[in-house]
């Protein structure tokens, strides 16, 4: 099971993924490049810095996120995406984030303004982000994993 997994949604009682599903999984990971693609054309490198202009295959990096985000809140260790390849979803963080220097106020940032408007512009209500999203990427050992590394 998925770290998340066990975190309920206030909505329904049930995990994020019970809950909302492998289709609404997909719209929210496309919404969160659509996110980093709107602040990185308004911004800049100011609040995520210089990471994302490192990424030499963002189809990839697109499906492993969506695995990793499904089997996070309690779907399926695999997925197929909808450019029809199986991405798994157990990932370790820390090698993924390697060499990135990614800081704490661009992860604090990341979390504010392109993970929770990715849910809440997808229909996700904010009693769900807080109650069974927000938890796990808020843990301290889970920011650890992705910061300074
Ligand atoms: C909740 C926080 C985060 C989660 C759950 C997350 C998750 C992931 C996952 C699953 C991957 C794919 C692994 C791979 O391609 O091998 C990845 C890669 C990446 N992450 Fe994160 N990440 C987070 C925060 C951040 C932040 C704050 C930044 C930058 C400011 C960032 C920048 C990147 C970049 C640039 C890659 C692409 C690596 C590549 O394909 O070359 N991530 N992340």
């Amino acid at each position: 099971m998925g770290p998340g997994a066990s975190l309920k949604c206030a909505s329904s009682g049930k995990n994020a993924f019970a809950t909302y599903g492998a289709d609404a999984f997909v719209a929210v990971n496309k919404a969160i490049f659509a996110e980093v693609t709107a602040e990185l054309t308004a911004n800049g490198q100011t609040n995520l810095g210089d990471s994302f202009s490192r990424v030499t295959d963002f189809a990839t990096f697109e499906g492993r996120l969506a695995a990793f985000l499904v089997f996070a809140y309690g779907g399926p260790t695999s997925i197929t995406y909808t450019d029809g390849k199986t991405y798994e979803g157990v990932q370790d963080m820390r090698a993924a984030h390697a060499g990135m220097n990614i800081t704490s106020a661009q992860y604090d940032y990341f979390v504010a303004n392109i993970i929770v408007p990715a849910l809440t512009k997808s229909g996700v209500p904010m009693g769900d982000v807080s109650s069974c999203f927000a938890p796990l990427v808020v843990d301290a050992s889970v920011k650890a994993s992705m910061v300074g590394q």
